[in-house]
């Protein structure tokens, strides 16, 4: 089957053609620059933008594939959970195409995209993993450690009660005037090597893979104000590396520790946060201390894309799904 996805939950309108799953052709354009100078995305602004976007970005997804709508088998897109004026924009031009082709359609749920990301086939011939497998979702919205038996069993063991790890790379980068998005550059910041200041983490000796980020978050926020003035280079290396630590390590904890109660020997990262090298280097370590084999799709595949979109609603349509034309996007929708 090959079939065309569409993405616009967030700042990110894409489009991806996937054939089973492999891809074809990955487009995204992203909004960052847009959002940027408000600290976070402006969900108005965010839905102009994606009408501009979504033409463009879907004929260039079929070019690039070298594929025209008739040769396609399906087209598919992202309707929730996300902020709606930016979803309904990619869900009703995947609407109006497959009214007007006659194309079968299905509206996909975002994370469930994440959760599948990692099994999408590189070029590079990079395994992928079978289910079931344990997956940790970190992303700009959500963080849970979910338990994939397959691509639609799929249980969430548990979730943040308050903030998103992304959320809190965010807002942590803002309040230290680092910019936006802060999961990159505490990123670059913190793999520098010197001293790191200690940051709780929460619920770390709970037995549940529930979350809490907004701790760290406020915790790092008195230790700014409690410091004689503006952090130096030195200070907020300091301060940056001991966010992403404490941050890091609890997820890679509960993750890990989900996988050995339920004996599954496989790990999957998913979500933005994935991105963080920290994160990839400190669960590659504790996976093979567990025995556990760790699966991290590349980084393009961690934030959002629409070949992730475009694989998880090629399973879908395999299966027999479709959705009706009079389906809404939705800003909540759980797994
Ligand atoms: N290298 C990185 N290290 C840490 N965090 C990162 C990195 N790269 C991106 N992020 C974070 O990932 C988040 C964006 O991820 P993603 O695009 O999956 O989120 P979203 O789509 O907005 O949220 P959701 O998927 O929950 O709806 C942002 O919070 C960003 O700061
Ligand atoms: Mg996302």
């Amino acid at each position: 089957m090959i079939v065309l996805g569409i993405e616009s939950s967030c700042d990110e309108t894409a489009a991806a053609v996937v054939e089973g799953n492999c891809v074809r052709s990955d487009i995204i354009a992203s909004q960052i620059d847009v959002h940027k100078v408000y600290g976070g995305v402006v969900p108005e602004l965010a839905s102009r933008n994606h009408i501009v976007n979504v033409a463009p970005v879907i004929e260039t997804a079929l070019s690039e594939a070298g594929v025209t709508l008739n040769e396609l088998d399906g087209i598919v897109a992202t309707s929730g959970p996300g902020l709606l004026g930016s979803l309904v924009i990619g869900l009703q031009a995947a609407k109006t195409i497959a009214w007007s082709t006659g194309l079968s359609f299905v509206g996909v749920n975002h994370l469930r995209g994440h959760l599948l990301a990692a099994r999408i086939q590189d070029e590079d011939g990079t395994p992928v993993p079978e289910f079931p497998y344990m997956a940790l979702l970190a992303s700009g919205g959500h963080t849970g450690v979910y338990h994939v038996r397959n691509w639609n069993d799929i249980q969430c063991l548990g979730e943040t009660r308050d903030d998103a790890a992304g959320e809190a790379f965010d807002k942590v980068a803002k309040l230290l005037g680092l910019g936006y998005p802060g999961g990159p550059v505490i990123d670059r910041m913190a793999g520098t090597p010197g001293e790191e200041v200690l940051f709780p983490q929460a619920l770390r000796q709970k037995k549940s893979f529930e979350f809490s980020f907004s701790g760290v978050k406020t915790a790092v926020a008195q230790h700014v104000g409690h410091l004689d003035g503006p952090p130096t280079d030195e200070q907020m290396h300091a301060i940056v590396r001991g966010f992403q630590k404490a941050v890091v390590e609890i997820l890679v904890r509960k993750v890990v520790l989900a996988a050995r109660q339920k004996q599954v020997p496989r790990v999957v990262l998913a979500g933005g946060v994935a991105a963080n090298s920290g994160l990839r280097q400190h669960a590659q370590m504790v996976c093979e201390e567990n025995d556990l084999t760790l699966f991290a799709p590349p980084r393009k595949r961690c934030t959002d894309n629409a070949s992730m979109i475009a694989y998880a609603g090629l399973l879908a349509l395999e299966a027999g799904e479709r959705s009706g034309f009079d389906i809404s996007p939705k800003a909540n929708w759980p797994l």
